[in-house]
């Protein structure tokens, strides 16, 4: 039961905070207010106050606050409508009868329901009569099928000021209803009401109940000041809540899994006879934040289509803003654009329902639509400009509510940021015909450390037995403490298998740059010549997508890379290893890209690890740091021994696992 304000402060006005609260917590008079010990918790000195002229009490010790009713309610565990009842008796206010009224208010809207259902019964009457000539033949002229015309309930408002009105009125509703309804215009200062729609084709509007709520009209006098008129707000009708055509969506929508939204009644209509059931328009507004998450209960990514021409762009410009906080796990929306200076309904009746499929088929994401509009918005020439668009992407992606879709937005929008910097200054070098090579070197992204050598059989190196024992006694000021990362420092030079390992991966199965171009931008390469290789592979791959390998090799010839390329190509590799060959399947691929990936940046981790903690030993000199630093190597000598293991697991038993896959 819901109270109204003015009953419950008819209450209040009768009842002192301080009258209440006063039997169960002894109360002294403090100034303006009362003081006593907090009925909340258990407390020496008063910290509970009530404050009569602004009917509260607040207690200092629990952080409890409230009137009269949440007093009853806290202390005597009542619910609210019992501490109501009680006051309300207390205080000597009648309760009042509110289910009555709940009735009454069903009763209009009851009413109102009818009153439209007798409204749209009108119209379809209308249409069929005589006066409804002109508005049929205006109808038929643009190509709906009877049984269109009566499955939407299309009708024909007369052209007459009272029409409606005396119809309704003859079968019993008031002139009050009607306004409420929004069929009549009605106020105080407008001395004879008057029908809203005149001389206009009727599109009723329904809810997803199918009821008739409120209706659009299209002019058929080209003068009429609006093209289409539509019902004001209603007690049964907010237009931002509403699609036109829900109630047949959602079905068709649900078998199909998919659902449009185009702009206009008669689009959604055109559509709908063309076998496009799952098709809806807002009315006569750009979609709004409910009308998106009603469509979400239709389909998982609702169509938006747009014309083609630039208004159109804006509109979905709009829609982008409008959807990108709500998008969660599943759930977004997709845009179609349209022929430019061509509606859905244009384009069926001129080119057919196929162009119609053509045009759902070709639908882009989102991301894809807030990616182009950001970058045509301003230039992204320079560095500047690009983080210019880089902050703009930011606060788009932070507007995503939904924590999951926010960082998958983010990483994407960064790899194509990544991508189009790159694409940027290869189209630089390319226009001043500089050597692409030489500054790519300079700007390599690799980051040098201190890598250990995995798959290196000397593993005295990592801190054997006898390594351990130097570490124990103090440092010698003139001699450095041995096994420190200079000695790293010559394998630099060398290439890791693992390194090589990636890079010939890469280049046997290019298409993994598609997805993962980010990742293999921040692969730390040990040996740079690897890092060059890896930039060389990305710049030829953000000139020209989906890569081939071949193709790629042959780029990577002429770009001076080519000695590397062979050195990788000759890396060793074991059964386990099988996957960078270049016959191996994408899946098998996929799976070992990521094991080895996360291998290397293990490998990385402990790498510079071991180079923190040797400095921290040099510099300090402490116990701790010194048992750091073997915790570490003893890390690194365990993964190189599991390395080792893997290998040797494997050597032997090449031919037997060969036969066992072709058995
Ligand atoms: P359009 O002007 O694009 O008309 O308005 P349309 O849908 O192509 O209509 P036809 O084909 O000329 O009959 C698109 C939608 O915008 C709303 C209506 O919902 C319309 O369907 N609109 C348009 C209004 O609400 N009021 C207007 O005056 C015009
Ligand atoms: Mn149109």
């Amino acid at each position: 039961m819901r109270f109204s304000p003015n009953f419950l402060d008819e209450i209040r006005s009768r009842l002192s905070v301080s009258q209440v609260v006063g039997r169960k917590v002894a109360l002294k008079k403090a100034g303006r207010e009362y003081r006593g010990l907090s009925p909340f918790k258990v407390e020496k000195s008063p910290s509970f106050f009530v404050n009569d002229q602004k009917g509260f009490y607040h207690c200092f010790a629990s952080g409890e606050h409230g009137d009269i009713f949440t007093f009853l309610m806290k202390t005597e565990g009542l619910e609210f409508p019992e501490a109501v009842e009680r006051l309300a008796a207390e205080a000597g206010v009648p309760m009042p009868k509110q289910p009555e009224r709940n009735i009454e208010q069903e009763d209009q809207r009851e009413r109102l329901y009818r009153l439209l259902e007798a409204s749209a019964a009108f119209f379809e009457g209308a249409l069929r009569s005589g006066p409804g000539g002109e508005a049929r033949r205006y109808i038929e002229g643009r190509g709906l099928a009877a049984e269109t015309i009566s499955s939407f309930r299309l009708g024909f408002a007369p052209n007459s000021r009272t029409a409606l009105g005396s119809h309704l009125k003859a079968k019993g509703f008031s002139a009050a209803d009607m306004a409420s309804a929004g069929m009549l215009i009605a106020g105080d200062d407008i001395p004879e009401p008057y029908d809203r729609f005149r001389n206009r084709v009727m599109f009723p509007i329904l809810d997803l109940k199918g009821r008739v709520i409120a209706f659009g009209g299209r002019a058929l006098d080209k003068d009429a000041p609006a093209k289409y008129l539509n019902s004001p707000e209603t007690p049964l009708f907010h237009k931002g809540h509403i699609l036109f055509n829900a109630a047949r969506a959602r079905t068709a929508g649900h078998e199909k899994n998919r659902v449009i939204v185009v702009e206009g009644y008669m689009d959604v209509v055109t559509l709908a006879e063309a076998g496009f059931e799952e098709t809806v328009a807002p009315l006569g507004t750009a979609l709004t934040e409910d009308q998106l998450k009603l469509l979400w209960r239709f389909a998982p990514e609702p169509i938006l289509c747009f014309d083609g021409d630039s208004a159109g762009q804006k509109a979905a410009d709009r829609a982008v803003e409008v959807a990108l906080p709500w998008v969660k796990a599943g759930h977004s929306v997709a845009f179609a654009f349209l022929p430019t200076g061509l509606d859905p309904d244009d384009l069926i009746r001129q080119q057919g329902s196929a162009a119609m499929t053509d045009v759902l088929a070709k639908t882009r994401p989102l991301i894809e639509v807030l990616w182009d509009r950001e970058l045509k918005a301003q230039p992204t020439a320079t560095p500047e400009q690009r983080a210019a668009l880089e902050a703009r992407l930011g606060a788009l992606t932070g507007s995503i509510q939904d924590a999951a879709v926010r960082n998958h937005y983010a990483r994407e929008l960064r790899d194509r940021l990544y991508q189009l910097g790159r694409e940027r200054s290869a189209m630089r070098m390319a226009s001043s015909g500089g050597n692409p090579d030489g500054v790519r070197r300079q700007a390599s992204y690799a980051r040098p450390v201190a890598t250990p050598d995995w798959r290196s059989r000397d593993r005295n190196r990592l801190g054997g037995n006898s390594g351990e024992r130097k570490f124990s006694g103090r440092r010698d000021a003139l001699s450095p403490p041995p096994l420190v990362s200079h000695e790293l420092a010559s394998h630099f030079q060398s290439i890791s298998p693992r390194e090589a390992l990636i890079m010939k991966t890469l280049i046997n199965h290019p298409w993994l740059i598609d997805d993962h171009s980010e990742a293999i931008a921040d692969i730390a390469f040990a040996a740079p010549s690897l890092s060059v290789l890896r930039d060389e592979v990305l710049a030829l791959h953000a000139r020209q997508n989906s890569l081939d390998s071949a193709t790629l090799r042959t780029q990577l010839s002429k770009s001076g890379v080519a000695k590397v390329v062979d050195l990788v190509a000759q890396t060793i590799t074991h059964i386990s290893d099988r996957f960078a060959e270049p016959d191996a399947s994408a899946t098998d691929v996929e799976a070992a890209w990521h094991h080895i990936l996360a291998l290397h940046q293990r490998q990385v981790a402990l790498g510079l690890a071991l180079k923190a903690a040797e400095e921290a030993w040099y510099r300090d000199c402490t116990e701790e740091a010194e048992i750091r630093l073997l915790d570490i190597k003893r890390q690194i000598a365990s993964e190189a021994a599991m390395d080792q293991m893997d290998d040797e697991f494997d050597q032997p038993d090449d031919d037997a696992s060969d036969v066992k896959r072709a058995g």
